[in-house]
């Protein structure tokens, strides 16, 4: 639902069901509403169809990068006698982005039950949960339900009667964004900096504490028990025309719209019907100017490109951006672009653990010629200056972190690059103080 609005007709809601019904945050307001009937069916079926069945379902990752999630828990080594690891990702730090919070606030059940069928699936007896530092209401919130399940047998050393061992352990960030990387998360968790690790080895190979791991996004665990109990083919149905693209997907949707909020729809809806229909439109007497519709790492959109696009993977990108975690900014006409980059450079530079040249130099550098077109000061040599920075911040670091301050700068200075020309003609003016 469009927490805090009611069901709109055009969503569908799976895992927002409950959104705003306190009730079905204890165990047995979860069991009354269908819950922990599916960790109870996957008990009784051999991990390795459980993981077919995700695999046959379609379901790929919420997080960001949309690795198709069956396939991930099939690279988990079998009868290899080691002890492996699920992590959830719970950090969910990127701009825009207010789903993952909103699922462990009102439906902490779902996730803990969605962890359990993980773990049993790829033979992990331990979950860890890694939740942003600042989430101090999910946080208690999921405690409670943790400590419920516990106490109910939906974890421990016989999950249901079944011999089953499943924990979980809640582990709180400190608030860094690099922490949301996979790999960084897992140093952290392991009581390191969070640096992200070069990849190879990855998590299935050598994970958190060496040992065989598997990462996934909490919406992508709470959609593990409805597809389970309701079936692959259930939720490969929902999807409108492509089938690499299924189920559904909770937009959280901000900026300069008239009703911000999570909507859940089904992958392949318009994002004109999103945003027009289900979320209002702009503000009285406002247009459409842009929008960054995966959290603040992808391209940015033009209205046009905006308003012509299906919301999957493939959709958006056929319009020049990426679905990502599937928050949407949206700016409209009273938008500075060359502020709002600016804004997102320097967030990346503050988050950047500095480990890659291209990053660490990368961000700042970025950040301060930014700057100075806003103050007044730009060169007209400074977009290509921009644009060969992020050539060389695209594709050559650990992590895409550095990619992702290039992606927002490149795309704004092709779309709308009269905004940047009017800073450095000195036609606008300056929107920072002088140096
Ligand atoms: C800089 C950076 C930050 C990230 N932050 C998050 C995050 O907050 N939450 C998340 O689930 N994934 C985040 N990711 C993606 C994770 O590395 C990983 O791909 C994801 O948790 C895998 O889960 P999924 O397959 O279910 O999507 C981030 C990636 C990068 C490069
Ligand atoms: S790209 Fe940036 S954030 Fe990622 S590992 Fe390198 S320096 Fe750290």
């Amino acid at each position: 639902m469009g927490y805090p609005h009611p069901i709109h007709p055009k969503e569908t809601p799976v895992l927002s069901t409950h959104f705003g019904a306190a009730a079905a945050r204890t165990y047995q307001g979860w069991v009354e509403r269908g819950g922990y009937a599916a960790l109870k069916q996957a008990l009784g079926m051999a991990p390795g169809d459980i993981v077919g069945v995700i695999k046959e379902s379609g379901l790929r990752g919420r997080g960001g990068a949309g690795f198709p999630t069956g396939l991930k828990w099939s690279f988990m080594p079998k009868d290899d006698g080691k002890p492996h690891y699920l992590v959830c990702n719970a950090d969910e730090s990127e701009p825009g982005t207010f789903k993952d919070r909103e699922i462990m606030r009102w439906t902490p059940h779902a996730l803990i039950e969605g962890c359990a069928i993980a773990a049993y699936a790829i033979g992990a007896e331990r979950t860890y949960i890694y939740i942003r530092g600042e989430f101090t209401e999910p946080l208690a919130i999921m405690r409670a339900a943790v400590e419920e399940a516990y106490a109910n047998g939906a974890l421990g050393a016989n999950v249901f009667g079944t011999g089953t061992r499943i924990d979980m352990t809640l582990h709180r960030g400190a608030g860094a964004y690099i922490c949301g990387e996979e790999t960084g998360l897992m140093n952290s968790l392991e009581g390191k900096r969070g640096n992200p690790r070069i990849k190879p080895p990855f998590p299935a190979q050598a994970g958190v504490f060496g040992l065989p791991t598997t990462v996934n996004n909490v919406e992508t665990l709470a959609a593990v028990p409805h597809i389970v109990s309701r079936g692959a083919a259930w939720y490969k149905g929902l999807c409108l025309g492509n089938e690499k693209s299924t189920g559904t997907k909770l937009f959280s949707v901000c900026g300069h719209i008239a009703k911000p909020g999570n909507y859940e729809v089904t992958m392949g809806t318009p994002m004109k019907d999103l945003l027009v229909e289900m979320c209002g439109g702009m503000r009285p007497g406002r247009t459409l100017k842009a929008v960054i519709p995966g959290g603040s790492s992808v391209p940015i959109q033009t209205a046009e490109e905006a308003m012509d696009t299906v919301l999957d993977y493939e959709g958006i990108v056929a319009k020049g951006s990426m679905l990502g975690s599937g928050g949407m900014i949206v700016m409209d006409d009273s938008a500075d672009m060359v502020y709002q980059i600016w804004r997102l450079a320097k967030f990346y530079a503050h988050e950047s653990c500095a480990q890659c040249t291209q990053c660490r130099e990368g961000t700042a550098w970025t950040t301060k010629v930014l700057e100075r077109i806003l103050r007044g000061e730009g060169k007209p040599a400074d977009l290509d200056l921009l644009l060969d920075l992020s050539e060389n911040m695209t594709g050559k670091t650990i992590c895409v972190l550095s990619d992702s301050c290039a992606a927002p700068v490149v795309s704004g200075i092709q779309k709308f690059r009269s905004e940047f020309d009017a800073y450095i003609q000195k036609t606008r003016q300056p929107a920072l103080a002088g140096s």
